[in-house]
């Protein structure tokens, strides 16, 4: 369960509550941390003392810090608890807050009810704070059989003087619950989620928004001549599906949006298999499509005036005697040739069929997202994702990326690199004979299949997708949910400028 957020206008120090939450500032250099913007009333119950108090119990202001105090009666509630919030800019940036509102969450694991300041400052801080809290809160528990860990904070208040709180706190919920399911589906395990439940799954979210849904089955696939799909998939006894959801945009939509998500639900290698470590990290090859569907479901909740269509293909990657095998020639969707020479570079063969069916209904923009390379990560790390694509509209995407507080960079797909994907025998292989510019490689494969002309863009988020790490900011480990808040963020760009 996600906390309750309820806006309240006057003193924070006057709410009934577990826990105050404030958040400090970095000083520079060694000088002492400042009380963020909405704590004065606070301040005012200490005598003015509030920073010195929490400097004594070792506060610096720094990110991620979180620092609990006593109140002693100064408050109507026991506890206060001060979250860094890092150096400031001009200004706090949004995602400043996001982050402590979700490390403050995480500490408030256990707690009935806190109030918050941390939103007070402005629209775009308050709903930085909501989307942190309810982030930060996030616990996956359905497979956990012992009750003894800390229920997440059930209710938090959030100081606003903003006319419209509630309606930014309504969009900023939409949006985090969003984020939340794309976490639910990459964080349930491979044995529970497989093509034929995932695609039950997206049905069941899809059909409660209004959306229109369509499942194509694996006999489905074959008689639609969906080449990639099937080839990845004959290897597993759980069979493929291709599932495509649709948002109309409202009376009056501003423009057409194809999504499409890369829906393996566990990546083995297939025949040419991955080594054993780490191979559990493969739960979470549909990261792609989990956010796909979760943005267009969530188009519809929010009512967004731009048509969207998701198409997701669904396969697992399995070594078996049916498995695809390296020397195979598959037929892509559409009828192009592909010669497969790795069956561990399985998400552009999916993807390929995706993206020409995504294709035909004449979108004005396409963006595709996968965990399709290791590479990503090696050129990148593991929270920016690389993004490639039609040189205007990649710019947009990273620009609003990182706005958003979801890392993205621009990445170029030089031309030298398709003569690298040339085939013996069929119109195009599935990987080059070297091992570098992996990334770039996997989107010049995908370019490959994108009508002419289209103002498309590859989102890999290999290392994004999923955190191993301990929990930072509104980040749990598991599933991230990125990029859900970047392709909203590219949705509702796209309803204001076309
Ligand atoms: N799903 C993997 C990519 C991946 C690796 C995602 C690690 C997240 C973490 C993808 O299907 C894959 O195996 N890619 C290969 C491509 C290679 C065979 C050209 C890779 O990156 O090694
Ligand atoms: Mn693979
Ligand atoms: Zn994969």
């Amino acid at each position: 369960m996600s906390p309750q957020l309820f806006p309240v206008g006057g003193s924070p120090a006057a709410v009934d509550a577990d826990a105050v939450v404030i958040g400090l500032v970095s000083g520079e250099s060694d000088a002492p941390p400042r009380l963020a913007p909405g704590a004065d009333e606070l301040d005012a119950a200490f005598e003015g003392q509030l920073v010195e108090l929490l400097a004594v119990a070792g506060a610096t202001g720094k990110a991620d810090e979180v620092v609990k105090l006593p109140t002693r009666g100064a408050l109507r509630a026991p506890l206060l608890v001060a979250v860094g919030l890092g150096k400031e800019g001009e200004g706090l940036r949004p995602e400043q807050v996001r982050r402590a509102s979700g490390a403050a969450a995480r500490a408030l694991a256990g707690t009935d009810h806190a109030v918050s300041t941390l939103g007070r400052a402005d629209r775009a801080a308050l709903a930085a704070a909501a989307e942190g809290s309810l982030l930060g809160a996030y616990a996956f528990t359905t497979y956990r059989t012992n009750g003894n860990r800390k229920a997440p904070l059930a209710r938090l208040s959030l100081a606003t003087d903003a006319a419209d709180a509630d309606e930014v706190l309504r969009t900023a919920a939409a949006v985090s619950e969003a984020v939340r399911t794309a976490r639910d589906l990459v964080n349930t395990p491979p044995n529970d989620l497989y093509p034929e439940t995932f695609a039950a799954r997206a049905r069941e979210l899809a059909e409660a928004a209004g959306l229109e849904v369509e499942v194509l089955d694996d006999a489905a696939l074959a008689e639609g001549g969906f080449g990639g799909v099937l080839g990845v998939g004959q290897g597993s006894s759980r069979k493929p599906r291709l599932v495509r959801l649709r948002w109309a945009g409202g009376p009056a939509p501003r423009a057409k949006v194809a999504l499409v998500g890369k829906g393996i639900t566990f990546d083995t290698g297939g025949i040419s298999i991955k080594p054993a470590a780490n191979m559990d990290h493969m739960t979470s090859d549909m990261s792609g499509a989990a956010a796909v569907i979760a943005t267009t479901v969530l188009a519809a909740t929010l009512e967004l005036p731009v048509a969207v269509t998701a198409t997701v293909p669904m396969a697992e990657n399995m070594p078996s005697d049916t498995a695809y095998r390296p020397g195979d020639v598959l037929r892509m969707y559409g009828g192009r040739t592909v010669e497969v020479l790795n069956t561990d570079a399985e998400g552009r063969l999916i993807l390929a069929d995706a993206i020409v069916r995504a294709g035909e209904d004449s979108p004005d923009y396409l963006i595709e997202t996968s965990t399709l390379t290791g590479a990503q990560m090696v050129a990148l790390g593991m929270r920016t994702m690389g993004i490639m694509g039609e040189d205007g509209f990649r710019d947009r995407i990273a620009a609003l990326a990182r706005e958003c507080g979801e890392d993205g960079w621009a990445m170029p797909l030089p031309e030298h690199i398709r003569a690298d994907l040339d085939s013996r025998v069929a119109d195009l292989a599935n990987v080059t004979g070297q091992r570098w510019g992996g990334m770039l490689v996997a989107g010049t494969f995908l370019r490959e299949f994108v009508p002419d002309g289209l103002a498309w863009a590859h989102l890999d988020i290999a290392g994004p997708s999923f955190h191993t790490g301990s929990p930072y900011g509104y980040t749990t480990k598991g599933g991230t949910g990125v990029p859900v808040r970047t392709l909203v963020a590219v949705l509702q760009d796209i309803a204001a400028n076309g």
